[in-house]
């Protein structure tokens, strides 16, 4: 008798595989301003489904959408009405579902925006308190009484980040508090209907096939229950949140939350996860939200704040790693986002920050990537006629806001409005706009696209890009970081950064990726590095 070989009927499967989010290359969207499917000068998410492959053919594993829900328009839509409905501009639930569909297809995830620390001034939740002060609806809010002796002060030094004190009056007298705009009264995360409603709404989303949440304020929700005063007043020059700011931000219940919503996320067969704006100054406490059971990132945001400065790169990169390390989670790096000025324009060249995103596409971990960093847009000078921010107008314009990093992207370079919209958009684009059509980078091998495609092509392929040990050290204005794969295997890689001013020599064996064009490739051992420029090279 011959034996028939056996044949194995057993899929294809990976060995080991981390969890897809722990090196994930995530592009954020500002939907209003990402692609208009409709022609009325306003982003959406036909626009986005239509755009999907644009992403993939980028690289990148994920999407996480600017919020979509039905706003008071008083802050880009981070002043929610209503949590589980779209709001018109953008389209429907069902093209949430679309979106959803076709972005899996193609291999992306996709990740919305939940905002669980305020709600707009025109929730009926709010509109009932203040109707009723004794309204179970009032009780999830934090109102102070109306001053006995009929004064004008606020029950404490709090105040909005956007400038201005935290508490502004209702029309019979009460204190209601807002971290932010006075559209945006902060809930009481002490209240359990506050809780069990966020519950139905990361269902509700998640049960539709959302893959993830990024939370806004994560830092935020609970407040000092005896209203102390702040000890301090928040700067937004600083890199993030301290001390000052002890009885608003951090307080130890909000680690319940997160290990409550990670609980819900791990409940799914495919577990949805969790990104956290985490913004405090201490990387430790940023890492101390990333623990195994709480979120999956904690967004910090120290190199997003740091200068084109190499020892303020290299502190920054090296404290991060050792805050995430500590806590086993991956750190998530942050170059540009919609709340910060483009880093063409902060760094001071497009070069700089071509160097910079190779930097950050070397590090381990997670990457976020905000829309338009790829076409290398600079910061656009908005006319004061055409601001939205409220932090322009709460700053009686001392602060410039942060419409300039929200204009509409520029798709097709011939065609009205950069091939946005058929509409005039709902920000101005600058009159260079077209120049940086994503069109006429597509087919140019030395655009910034094409690095950023390089960039996360090598990523994926190389072990030691994005996924391994990383060590960082500074040789005066030249950043060195040198990765390993976990396993040893392949050979290391080194990300060399010139963020001087003189061109710099440096060790190297093979040329893999120049931030600019026209670097030469090394020469005995040794490569010379001009300014502002990073290649990534095994040695
Ligand atoms: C968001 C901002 C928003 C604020 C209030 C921030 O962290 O990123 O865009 O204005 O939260 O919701």
């Amino acid at each position: 008798m011959s034996a028939e070989p056996m044949q194995d009927t057993r899929p294809f499967e990976h060995v080991t595989r981390d969890p897809w989010w722990r090196d994930a290359v995530v592009y954020q969207v500002y939907l209003r301003s990402f692609a208009d499917g409709n022609g009325d000068g306003i982003g959406d998410f036909p626009g986005l489904r239509a755009r999907l492959p644009y992403l993939a053919e980028l690289g990148v594993d994920a999407v996480w959408v600017t919020p979509h829900y039905v706003s008071g328009g008083a802050d880009g839509g981070y002043d929610v009405v209503d949590f589980t409905a779209v709001d018109p501009d953008y389209g429907t639930v069902e093209d949430v579902r679309g979106l959803v569909e076709d972005a899996h297809a193609l291999g992306l995830r996709v990740l919305l925006d939940i905002v669980p620390n305020h709600t707009s001034d025109q929730h009926p939740w709010f509109q009932r308190a203040l109707a009723d002060p004794d309204s179970p609806e009032a009780a999830r809010y934090h109102f102070r009484p109306a001053n006995e002796d009929g004064g004008d002060e606020p029950p404490n030094n709090w105040q909005s980040m956007f400038g201005g004190p935290a508490w502004s009056r209702t029309p019979d007298g009460r204190w209601y508090l807002h971290l932010f705009t006075p559209q945006q009264p902060d809930l009481d995360w002490r209240n359990p209907e506050v809780v069990a409603d966020f519950d139905r709404t990361l269902r509700f989303w998640f049960d539709l096939g959302v893959d993830g949440f990024r939370v806004d304020v994560a830092y935020g929700l609970f407040k000092d229950p005896a209203y102390r005063d702040n000890p301090g007043i928040y700067s937004p020059t600083l890199f993030g949140h301290g001390p000052e700011q002890a009885m608003t931000t951090n307080q130890p219940e909000v680690h319940d939350i997160w290990r409550r919503w990670r609980a819900l996320c791990d409940s799914y067969a495919e577990p949805r996860m969790l990104v956290g704006e985490v913004s405090l100054a201490d990387l430790s406490e940023v890492g101390r939200y990333a623990r195994p059971d709480e979120l999956h990132h904690a967004f910090q945001f120290r190199l997003l704040k740091s200068d084109w400065d190499a020892a303020s790169f290299a502190d920054t990169i090296a404290e991060a790693l050792t805050a995430f390390d500590a806590v086993g989670a991956p750190a998530p790096w942050v170059l540009g986002n919609h709340d910060k000025a483009r880093q063409v324009t902060r760094y001071g060249s497009v070069r700089r920050a071509r160097a910079a995103a190779l930097l950050m596409l070397a590090l381990p971990g997670s990457a976020y990537l905000y829309a338009g960093e790829e076409l290398g847009l600079p910061e656009a000078d908005v006319p004061v006629a055409s601001r939205r921010d409220p932090i322009f107008f709460r700053s009686g314009g001392k602060r410039a806001g942060r419409d300039g990093c929200r204009i509409p992207m520029p798709w097709e370079a011939s065609r009205p409005n950069a091939g946005f919209s058929a509409a005039t958009p709902w920000l101005p684009q600058p009159a260079g706009w077209p120049g940086h059509a994503v069109d006429r980078q597509e087919s140019d091998p030395d655009s910034t696209f094409t690095l950023y495609q390089q960039a996360l092509m090598a990523r994926r392929l190389h072990p030691a890009l994005g996924s391994g040990r990383a060590s960082v050290t500074r040789h005066g204005d030249v950043v060195r970081v040198d990765l390993v794969a976990r396993d040893g295997e392949p050979g290391p890689v080194t990300c060399w950064v010139n963020m001087g001013s003189a061109p710099v020599t440096v060790a190297a064996r093979t040329l893999l990726l120049a931030s600019s064009p026209g670097v030469p490739g090394p020469v005995d051992g040794r490569l010379t590095l001009a300014a502002d420029t990073a290649v990534w090279v095994s040695r």
